[in-house]
């Protein structure tokens, strides 16, 4: 079951072409980044979010960006094309997926530096498209692991946005339900609603529609009842950043689900590629969390709905403790506690 919708693709004309996140559900519209800038903005705003999406992103950001550079000293360009990778590190810090992508540009430069500088960027445009390719392969073989974890028939509950649109395609969390799906399986979702920005109510539940799996949209505050009522089997969230012991930055609002579902005895799964770990880090308090604007709280859309001047804290993800999670799902596997040995293993394996 593929998407009838493409959320990053490399045009012919040598664009980076991405759907507006920020329109939907209402309008599909497709917008095309021409440089490095509109590449940034994109991302900034969260035209195109998820860790995985903006991984593939930056790196072709960075791609278009390549080609603006006009030096033959390999020296010259690679300070060049460093510092652009630095601004569009910038945009978002949460997800290491998006610094891995700018890395893998960088490090295959590195490695080309023998070749002529249109070898250079005509490679640096290559890998930026294969890893959209690859991204949706490794979402694919993580929705075959992770599906093999739901029982049948399952009532899975999900937060934010992990489908998709949240990566080159499938998903992650939503790829693990989607595989479900096409196993057979009788699959229906709990979409919390993830304010602030809604991702759940206005991508997760336009996913979940247009590929026919049931799905019933709650606001997140309503996701105890539920289980309290027996009506959730499991939780499947996708991961921003994964510390070395099995911390998970996700959405937030994410941490409260865990806490619910260790208290209900509901089983809590995170599904992430292996380019969301961050093994440098030996927990999940190094993880930088994003702040965003207070706007974001004090309206829902352009609808004002807090008094002017009210203070307001906006961090977009939390961190689940490991002893929440029950296990990880990667590309390479599942992993389970204890996770600073199981992670690497899986790690080295990639
Ligand atoms: O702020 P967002 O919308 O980029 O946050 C996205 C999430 O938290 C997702 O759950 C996460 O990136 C995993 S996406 C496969």
């Amino acid at each position: 079951m593929a998407e009838d919708f493409v959320t990053v693709a490399w045009t012919p004309s040598g664009s980076v072409r991405l759907i507006d996140q920020t329109r939907l559900p209402t309008e599909e519209v497709y917008i095309e980044c021409r440089t490095i800038e509109e590449v940034t903005d994109a991302i900034r705003t969260m035209r195109v979010r998820g860790a995985p999406a903006i991984g593939v992103t930056a790196a072709m950001g960075l791609a278009l960006g390549a080609q603006t550079i006009q030096t033959e000293n390999f020296k010259e360009f690679f300070t060049a094309l460093e510092a652009m990778g630095s601004l569009l590190m910038r945009t978002r810090p949460t997800a290491v997926n998006l610094a891995w992508g700018v890395r893998r540009l960088l490090n295959l430069a590195r490695k080309s530096r023998d070749l002529a500088q249109a070898e250079i960027k005509a490679a640096l445009v290559a890998e930026a498209r294969a890893m959209q390719e690859e991204d949706i392969r490794i979402n694919r073989a993580m929705g075959q692991h992770g599906q093999s974890l739901l029982p049948d028939p399952a009532r899975v509950l999900t937060h934010c946005n992990a489908g998709g649109l949240a990566t080159a395609g499938y998903g992650t969390a939503v790829g693990v339900i989607r595989a479900a799906t096409e196993a057979g399986k009788r699959i229906m979702v709990w979409v919390d609603e993830t304010r602030p920005l809604l991702q759940g109510a206005r991508l997760t539940a336009w996913e979940l529609q247009r590929a026919g799996i049931p799905a019933t949209l709650i606001t997140d505050n309503m996701a105890g009842h539920f289980m309290a009522r027996g009506q959730v089997d499991v939780v499947v969230v996708g991961a921003d950043r994964i510390a070395r012991n099995g911390d998970v930055a996700n959405k937030i609002g994410t941490y409260s689900v865990a806490l619910l579902a260790r208290a209900h005895g509901i089983p809590f799964y995170v599904a992430a590629p292996i380019s969301t770990l961050d093994l440098s880090l030996t927990d999940g308090s190094q993880i930088p969390i994003e702040e965003r604007a207070p706007d974001e709280v004090t309206h829902i859309g352009e609808h004002r709905v807090a008094p002017a001047g009210i203070r307001v804290a906006n961090p977009a993800f939390d961190v689940t403790p490991a002893s929440f999670v029950d296990a990880i799902i990667t590309e390479c596997g599942v992993a389970r506690a204890p996770y600073d040995v199981s992670l690497p293993r899986l790690a080295g394996e990639a």
